[in-house]
């Protein structure tokens, strides 16, 4: 008998994992709906992996670096990302981020390239045209008029994920539209996916719709997109798309069994995918750089510096982004203290073992990168805000699956490269002009829809340099 039996014998996995106590029949929902964080940070405070009784599901909330790596990595095949997304399928269908399997392995294998940091750097210049047209804007109005600044970043991250997709502008109305839409249809799926007793979607709610035209304003932009290059393509003497942007990566793919393209369907949610997946994440971590830039005189002093330095005034370019090291420290710390995604999912398929409790089939698990990325065991005074630990040499003594703003394993987020740069870019040439300053007396509460966002704004005068 070997060593590894034995010690299995020795030691069966436990049956339960321990948890925060929930109320009879209804679980932590009550809690949970009441204060969500609150909640689950005491869960987190737990550590390993926890128990979340929801009722009538259990649930599980790991926020261990071993034990999130279990899941995404050492045995990811005994994972999907499972019916807790199926609330946001209407929207984003079967494209990357919500294919399983072989199909999603090859529509992974088929897009990567195109997300390769060389491949990426056609696009620093529409990075920062997008931020210059918002910066042009600002310049024009009263400079004690506060902005929104969520809204704001997402001027910037909408217009470039628009541009690296069509390689057009579409106009800033239909843009802010289709924008429109699709903060709505996500919100309330988001919404009705987290809520145990929601209106069912057949019921003529005037929200249910709202959602229908929603789903119905961004299905009309992305085929008229589909069909004007289609129609293009019907023209070239190869039947290829010649545009380069990623909307032609797309079209351009043919699968090895087939030989065919993708349809239309496929197309749609793949482009879907991008734009949500695309702007809205980078969108936030901007937002969070500058609430925390606002608070932090003496680390913005550093980064003025670094522009200063390097770039004197410039408008800054793909060479530079190695340059900009400090710049690069603030969004990733940020990315650190504020990580967009900061809880993600995934369903077992069979029964396994994780942290020495048994898991079985079917349950949900619930990987909180927020709470690991907060946790003192790995974080030296996890609440302050200090770029520095991203410094060369900073990371040595933590182990590397603490820190996974972008997840990890196989289905790490294949923008990663496309939004650091992004975010690089545009902190750099704003931060060149502004120095944003929180408008007093505003609460910054957090919204856990999806994404971490703040509650409200956050409200910023423009101050300038
Ligand atoms: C700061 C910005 C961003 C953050 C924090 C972020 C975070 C993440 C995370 C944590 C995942 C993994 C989710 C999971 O395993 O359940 C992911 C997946 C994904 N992300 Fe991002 N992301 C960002 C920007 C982007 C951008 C700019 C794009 C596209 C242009 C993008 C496209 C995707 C896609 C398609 C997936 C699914 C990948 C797959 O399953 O193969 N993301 N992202």
């Amino acid at each position: 008998m070997s060593n590894l039996t034995n010690i299995r014998e020795a030691q069966p996995a436990r049956q339960v994992p321990p948890g925060p106590k929930g109320y009879p029949l209804v679980g932590l929902i009550p809690r949970l709906m009441r204060d969500m964080m609150g909640t689950y940070r005491e869960a987190a405070q737990i550590g390993g992996i926890v128990e979340m009784d929801l009722g009538m599901q259990r649930a599980y909330l790991l926020t261990d670096p071993e034990l999130i790596k279990h899941v995404l990595l050492d045995n990811y095949r005994n994972y999907v990302k499972g019916e807790q997304l199926d609330s946001i399928r209407p929207l984003l269908g079967n494209g990357l981020f919500l294919s399983e399997g072989d199909f999603w392995f090859t529509q992974r294998r088929l897009m990567q390239p195109a997300f390769y940091r060389p491949k990426l750097s056609g696009l620093a210049d529409v990075m920062v045209e997008a931020a210059q047209m918002v910066v042009d804007r600002w310049e024009a109005q009263p400079p004690d008029q506060p902005v929104n600044m969520m809204y704001e970043m997402r001027q910037i991250t909408q217009s470039v994920i628009v541009q690296a997709m069509f390689s057009t502008s579409i106009s800033r109305e239909e843009t802010i539209r289709a924008g429109e839409a699709l903060d709505y249809a996500l919100l309330t799926l988001v919404e009705r996916s987290i809520t145990p007793f929601s209106m069912p979607e057949w019921l003529p709610t005037a929200r249910n719709r709202r959602l229908r035209e929603a789903l119905a304003t961004l299905d009309e932009v992305v085929y008229r997109f589909i069909d004007e290059r289609r129609a293009l393509v019907s023209r070239t003497e190869d039947g290829y798309d010649p545009t380069g942007d990623l909307l032609s990566m797309l079209i351009n793919v043919r699968y090895e069994d087939t030989g065919e393209g993708m349809s239309d369907q496929q197309l749609r949610d793949e482009v879907m995918t991008m734009f949500l997946a695309g702007h809205e994440t980078t969108a936030n971590t901007l937002t969070w750089v500058w609430y925390l830039l606002s608070q932090h005189p003496e680390i913005e002093a550093r980064l003025h510096a670094e522009l200063d330095d390097v770039l004197g005034g410039r408008a800054p370019t793909f060479a530079d982004l190695d340059t900009l090291a400090y710049t690069r420290m603030v969004i990733e710390e940020t990315l650190r203290m504020y990580p967009a995604v900061w809880m993600t999912g995934r369903q077992s398929i069979e029964e396994d073992v994780i942290g020495g409790y048994t898991i079985p089939a079917d349950s949900m698990l619930m990987l909180s990168f927020y709470f690991m990325h907060h946790d003192p065991t790995y974080w030296d005074e996890p609440e302050v805000f200090r770029p520095e630990r991203f410094s060369e040499g900073g990371a040595q003594d933590r182990p590397r699956w603490a820190y996974l703003p972008f997840g990890g394993g196989p289905r790490v987020c294949i923008g990663q490269h496309f939004a650091l740069m992004e975010a690089q870019l545009v902190l750099a040439l704003i931060a060149q002009r502004y120095a944003p300053r929180l408008v007093p007396g505003q609460p910054i509460d957090l919204r856990l829809m999806g994404t971490l966002q703040p509650k409200e704004g956050p409200w910023m005068l423009l101050e300038r340099r």
